[in-house]
């Protein structure tokens, strides 16, 4: 935060005062309401626990504080629905934190579908099996791997950025059929591995796949339209671009077993980007300046829809159809946290450093 411009950290805000102790040159709070209407802050940076994504949110925006909401900005799409509708005032600014859509290499991707340079995308494959966690982790938060906490897990928790990139590059699907394991390699109610099947409104298809206990993961999108194909893995991005078009080819080429002539080149792509300071930044300069969102927080509301469906499919051992009946899946997932018998061992001290989970 010392490293935003225009902006002051000046308050922090923790339901576990020791938690604070850090923080001595700075007002504290243990309740975010009273902060909230304290008057010394004119903006909020929610990192709670997702549940409280919601209730603080609307707190915050409905007292005139702009917003910059962790993802995913709610646990499923009723709860993102409520929390959208208190951005009535377009004064206040509401952004959420994918920094991942920062990074040059999805941003490249993204141009490169927007631009139709990869033709009409006809299928999209993502495994993103690269969030191995231990039980060390899942026992670092009460609030972790359960659906009265966490309403999901690898889904709710890991995947919100990949779900975010998957749409924000290859847009919404309208129908999911998923298969998700709750607890196979971990001692959890809720998955720790998914793959799902997913249709698009032009007839392409997609694959999702997901887990946090594979080593070593892997994460590779994979995106073929009617000019090529498009790899990202290993921090390179791989196009094999068709002369023709491939439907073209299909239809009209005499020849039975056609030999494509491609182009396959590497597109040059630089760094990681700025990641949570750029979002951070970004949100300041727009309250400021009025700059445009690199996510606004309304956008957040797909990537819960993308992980509730393919939780739901499940649920119903059946496919979804987009968008999701968000009232129907909100009691499915009241009724889990009532069945929920759930006794977590909380080991508090169980080492977290977040700084790792972005290598
Ligand atoms: N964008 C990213 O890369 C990224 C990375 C990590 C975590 N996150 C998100 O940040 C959020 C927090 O995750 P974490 O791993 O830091 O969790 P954590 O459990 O380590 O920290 C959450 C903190 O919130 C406090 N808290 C709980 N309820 C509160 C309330 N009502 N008011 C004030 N404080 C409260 C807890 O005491 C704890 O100190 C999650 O939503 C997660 O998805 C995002």
């Amino acid at each position: 935060m010392h490293r935003i411009r225009d902006c002051e950290l000046s308050a922090v805000c923790d339901i576990v005062p020791s938690k604070l102790d850090r923080y001595p040159d700075l007002q504290k709070f243990e309740d975010s309401a009273e902060m909230i209407r304290s008057g010394v802050v004119d903006a909020v940076l929610i990192a709670t626990p997702h549940y409280d994504h919601t209730t603080i949110g609307i707190d915050a925006m409905q007292n005139g504080l702009h917003v910059l909401v962790e993802k995913p900005i709610s646990v499923h799409k009723a709860d993102c629905r409520r929390l959208i509708a208190a951005h009535s005032d377009p004064k206040i600014v509401f952004a959420a934190m994918f920094n991942q859509r920062t990074d040059p290499h999805y941003k490249r991707l993204r141009k490169l579908v927007q631009s139709g340079e990869l033709g009409e995308i006809r299928r999209t494959n993502w495994i993103a099996t690269q969030w191995l966690r231990t039980e060390a982790y899942y026992a670092s938060g009460g609030w972790r791997a359960t659906w009265r906490g966490e309403g999901g897990g690898v889904l709710m928790n890991q995947c919100p950025h990949n779900l975010d990139l998957f749409q924000w590059i290859c847009g919404m699907p309208i129908s999911v059929r998923a298969f998700c394991s709750f607890g196979k390699y971990h001692s959890i109610e809720v998955e720790d591995e998914v793959t799902a099947y997913l249709e698009y409104p032009n007839g392409a298809t997609g694959v999702f796949v997901t887990t946090t206990a594979e080593g070593p993961g892997t994460n590779r999108l994979e995106i073929a339209g009617d000019r090529g194909k498009v790899v990202y893995e290993d921090g390179k991005i791989r196009f094999t671009r068709t002369e023709r078009s491939v439907k073209d080819v299909v239809d009209s080429s005499p020849d039975s077993f056609p030999s494509l002539e491609v182009w396959d080149c590497e597109l040059p792509v630089q760094g990681w980007g700025g990641q949570h300071q750029e979002i951070v930044q970004n949100f300041v300069d727009a309250i400021e300046r009025g700059e445009p969102l690199v996510a606004p927080a309304e956008e957040g509301i797909r990537s819960v829809e993308l992980a509730n469906s393919m939780l739901y499919s499940t649920f119903t051992n059946s496919t979804v159809n987009l968008p999701l009946d968000e009232n129907a899946y909100e009691a499915v997932l009241k009724q889990k946290i009532a069945e929920s018998n759930v006794q977590k061992t909380v080991r508090e001290q169980a080492p977290v450093d977040l700084a790792n989970s972005f290598k």
